[in-house]
């Protein structure tokens, strides 16, 4: 696992005393990711002298017009932003973006020139039922754009975003292995580079056994990093 991926995903939390967590991820690794809110992006991306790579948590499917209130792809490259997350479960479930608008944001977004993190993951209900590969595979059908390059891809269950827990090792390697198939499946031998993250209530303490599973590139970190001390750690456990 040394190259393994720490994307930290502040949702909304962050104001500009924020920044010395930036400046202090940025003193200790040249490696990590962070999507800080919009408000951010700009001050975050002066912090990191280049040695973070910021991001977006979403953008809009269209790059300009009348949408009172969205961020475009080329509005957070703009800002010096270099990748952005699509289809975040609080994305879908709070603004009820479906599959075809995960896409399309994902397709504008590396149009635009950014490299996109696209989520997926299967609630509580739809893990209890048997259902993980139906509606994983759904959602990848549905949600990807239509070339491998610069894409991402974020297995984060639902309900283990936030919640201090996370499905075991095993079925962390289950549930990516399945991702990976589906990937090459899709689009041939170029699916096995494809990155695939993990999400949902990673903490320096479980860090190194979920991404030491098969197929797992990487976290995607939301509560743990909000501290330069805990995505540090995190990232330290997972090399
Ligand atoms: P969490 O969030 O690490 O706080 O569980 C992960 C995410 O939603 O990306």
């Amino acid at each position: 696992m040394g190259n393994a991926l720490i994307v930290g995903n502040w949702k909304m939390n962050g104001l500009s005393a924020a920044l010395g967590e930036i400046a202090a991820m940025a003193a200790a690794r040249d490696d990590l990711w962070v999507a800080p809110p919009f408000t951010l992006i700009a001050s975050a991306v002066t912090t990191a002298q280049s040695r973070l790579r910021i991001g977006g948590q979403d953008c809009h499917a269209k790059l300009s017009g009348a949408h009172t209130g969205c961020v475009s792809a080329t509005m957070l490259v703009d800002a010096g932003a270099g990748f952005v997350i699509v289809g975040h479960s609080e994305r879908r479930s709070d603004n009820g973006e479906s599959d075809a608008d995960v896409r399309a944001k994902a397709m504008v977004a590396r149009a635009a020139g950014l490299d996109v993190i696209v989520c997926v993951g299967e609630t509580e209900a739809q893990r209890d039922a048997g259902n993980v590969e139906a509606v994983v595979g759904k959602q990848l059908a549905g949600s990807l754009p239509d070339a491998v390059d610069g894409l991402v891809v974020a297995y984060e269950p639902v309900w283990a975003i936030g919640t201090g827990r996370t499905p075991t090792p095993d079925d962390v390697a289950a549930v990516h292995g399945f991702i990976r198939a589906q990937l090459v499946t899709r689009f041939g031998a170029a699916g096995q580079g494809v990155r695939i993250l993990y999400g949902g209530s990673v903490k320096p303490e479980n860090a190194a056994l979920l991404l030491g599973q098969p197929n797992v590139g990487g976290a995607l970190v939301g509560g743990a990093s909000l501290t330069a001390a805990s995505l540090l750690a995190i990232a330290a456990a997972a090399s």
